[in-house]
């Protein structure tokens, strides 16, 4: 089976990409590690670990990360997906706190991918800021990992937190660029405007939802609060192009569950903007070589949207 490592910042659609990475056959999630990003860490560890409870796997080991970006405060995304990240629809009979373990996420991750060498693929859906720090403890962490799958960065320029970029990369510009530099594995991105180009259709999401399953009625009470977000006409700008729901976490997912979802990619090194009135936090991909850098991104263009909707359909039965 295949060996998962997630990095999240639990907020709606990283919660749709943890559930379709537990209902997929032949993957086993070996933990899950938080960091700051769509709310505080501490929210993150408490919505990781309701997403853990009603897909019944309380057992996969939960692990807090940093609280802060490398420089500067964090951002968050309470306009989108609530303040406590999860939908402010809270669940009296949530998992407490007790429940973390207590090896912090950037040491268990070194230990995970070093004990696993390999073997696991590592898919971060949230700012790189654990992802950062553990190559600078462990430099030889990049080259025992099977493959890192990011959902961050954008190929247009088109931000949805700044003019230019994309929420993972602005909330800790440093980290991406740490990331996209010094991961030296195979890594596969799924970039903003990507997923903007790939949603799902409003009538998909009504029959998802309306599935007869505990997993469909928990997702239905978190996602109301994302759902009327999005209908704003100030996200639907941010959307890029037409409506329906981006659940943009799932797509780095579901890459990383399975390997014939990617049907077209472009092949270029990617680095990231640090300064810069409008520019910081940008990801950058450079097509012609100037960068003279020889390591290059998968950048996913096409993947197979039939696949996508049987996956997040088997992630609330
Ligand atoms: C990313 O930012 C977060 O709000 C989402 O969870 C996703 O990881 C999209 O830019
Ligand atoms: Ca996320």
């Amino acid at each position: 089976s295949k060996k998962l490592l997630l990095d999240v910042d639990c907020g709606v659609d990283d919660a749709q990409a943890i559930m379709l990475a537990l209902a997929a056959p032949n993957v086993e999630v070996l933990g899950v590690t938080c960091v700051h990003g769509n709310t505080t860490v501490e929210n993150v560890c408490k919505n990781t670990l309701r997403v853990l409870q009603a897909c019944n796997k309380l057992e996969i080991p939960v692990f807090k990360g940093a609280a802060k970006p490398i420089l500067g405060n964090s951002l968050s995304a309470g306009h989108f997906h609530g303040e406590d990240g999860l939908g402010d629809a809270p669940d009296p009979n949530a998992p407490g706190l007790d429940r973390l373990q207590e090896e912090g996420a950037v040491s268990a991750m070194i230990r995970i991918i070093n004990q696993n060498p390999g073997q696991v693929s590592l898919v971060a859906t949230a700012p790189l800021t654990n992802l950062a720090l553990a190559v600078r403890l462990d430099p030889s962490l990049p080259s025992k990992l099977r493959a890192l799958y990011i959902m961050g960065g954008n190929t247009e320029s088109r931000g949805n937190t700044t003019v230019c970029a994309e929420f993972n990369f602005a909330a800790d510009p440093e980290a991406a660029y740490i990331v996209l530099n010094d991961y030296h594995c195979p890594l596969y991105l799924a970039c903003w405007e990507f997923t903007c180009y790939n949603k799902l259709s409003w009538e998909f999401c009504d029959a998802w939802l309306a599935q007869d399953t505990d997993k469909a009625r928990f997702m239905a009470r978190i996602f109301r609060h994302s759902i009327e977000a999005s209908q704003s006409e100030r996200l639907q700008k941010e959307f890029v192009a037409g409506t329906g729901f981006v659940s943009c976490d799932s797509y780095a997912m579901a890459a990383a569950v399975d390997d014939s979802f990617i049907t077209e990619s472009d092949h270029y090194p990617v680095s990231v903007e640090l300064t810069g009135t409008h520019t910081r936090g940008m990801m950058i991909m450079d097509t012609v070589g100037f960068l003279k850098k020889e390591r290059k991104a998968f950048i996913m263009k096409k993947v197979d949207m039939e696949k996508f909707k049987q996956m997040m359909m088997a992630a609330l039965k």
